[in-house]
């Protein structure tokens, strides 16, 4: 079975092809230093670099895995794409190439959820599907754009117990980045700036939120920008490097523990001992090393390679749902995806 699915959720142009469990490409473009200089993603020109980029990545992924374009008819068996959630009009390229895929092979047309991509996501074993995830587990997705915990019964069985009120967690990194004066996306720098730290530093508030398993991520953000209006006056870049470097670790942790927690703590009251991290913050190396220290607790993670937006997960979604050989289909793209059968809050 051959699939070639394509991703254009934010701010990555992404196809890739997979031939039975084995990935034979997966070409990803990132827009990052388009965006950089506005720090945060811009949906318009996000769109509009899919558009240009596209053709490009589809070549590339299509002559990696050893196809050519024009695709012939019967050169794959399924054409995949992310359908949300994500920016409208980014969605709308991954879906249009999609078609033209689809149109020229005779293949069907997939849709998938770009969430339930970076779960399975955790699947990849270099390059080959085969670590299965073993359900049921408890799921947490932390992305630019999404933080969600869902009890995940199957491939395709999802039950959302919580989700992000505000910022998602790799947002929060962003807007802490750009506070303190640091490159985009700040996940990445402010870990690295943390990883520098040295000495007794601030402590931010936990916001564990008792009693629901939803997040919110933009009190600890203002808690930052108030300690950081105290020490720097109105401009925190031009704080020494060191208190930098305290301030990020003390922003890390605080997300880091209170990831851990919730999800640790959604997975007892399941009697889950399985946990799967995925989306762009699960390469985190802190919160990494939190989950491994859990104890009683079996945790997956993907690949570095599959953490952030690419179209192998998009992909596997596609074959996970033909292997199963039942699933409702849709090609509607959402930005919002609502999803069949799932419960907002459990
Ligand atoms: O999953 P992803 O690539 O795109 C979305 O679906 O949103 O996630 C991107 C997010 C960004 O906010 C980025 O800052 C964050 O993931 N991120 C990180 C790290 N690497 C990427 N956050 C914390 N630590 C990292 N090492
Ligand atoms: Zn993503």
């Amino acid at each position: 079975m051959k699939i070639l699915a394509f991703e254009t959720t934010c701010d990555e142009t992404s196809a890739a092809v997979m031939a039975g469990q084995v990935l034979r490409s997966n070409t990803v473009f990132s827009q990052i230093k388009l965006h950089r200089k506005y720090s945060g993603v811009v949906p318009e020109l996000a769109s509009r670099a899919h558009l240009e980029k596209i053709p490009f990545v589809l070549a590339g992924a299509l002559g990696a895995a050893g196809f050519r374009l024009p695709l012939k008819r019967g050169a794959v068996d399924a054409v995949a794409f992310s359908r949300g959630p994500g920016l409208p009009g980014a969605l709308l390229v991954g879906r249009v190439a999609a078609e033209a895929a689809a149109e020229l092979s005779g293949a069907p047309l997939i849709g998938v959820n770009h969430l339930e991509g970076h779960l399975l996501a955790c699947e990849f074993d270099k390059g080959r599907a085969v670590r299965r995830l073993e359900f049921p587990l408890l799921a947490l997705i932390v992305s630019g754009g999404h933080t969600e915990i869902w009890h995940a019964r199957g491939y395709g069985d999802y039950r959302v117990m919580g989700r992000t009120r505000d910022d998602a967690a790799g947002e929060a990194f962003d807007k802490v980045a750009k506070l303190l004066g640091l490159s985009y996306p700040g996940g990445p720098e402010v870990e690295k700036w943390a990883r520098r730290a040295s000495g007794k530093g601030p402590d931010f508030p936990r916001p564990f939120m008792p009693g629901t398993w939803d997040f919110s991520f933009s009190g600890l953000k203002t808690a930052v920008s108030y300690y950081l209006a105290k020490k720097a006056g109105g401009d925190a870049r031009s704080l020494p490097d060191g208190e930098k470097a305290l301030v990020c670790r003390a922003f890390q942790a605080a997300v880091v523990e209170t990831l851990v927690k919730k999800a640790a703590d959604a997975a007892r009251s399941l009697g889950l001992r399985r946990i799967a991290v995925g989306g762009g913050v699960s390469s985190n190396g802190a919160l990494r090393a939190a989950f491994a220290g859990l104890e009683g607790f079996e945790v997956r993670f993907s690949e570095k390679a599959y953490c952030s937006d690419n179209a192998a997960m998009v992909a596997l979604c596609a074959l996970r749902r033909l292997e199963a050989g039942k699933f409702v289909n849709s090609l509607r793209v959402s930005p919002d995806l609502a999803r069949p059968g799932w419960k907002s809050r459990g």
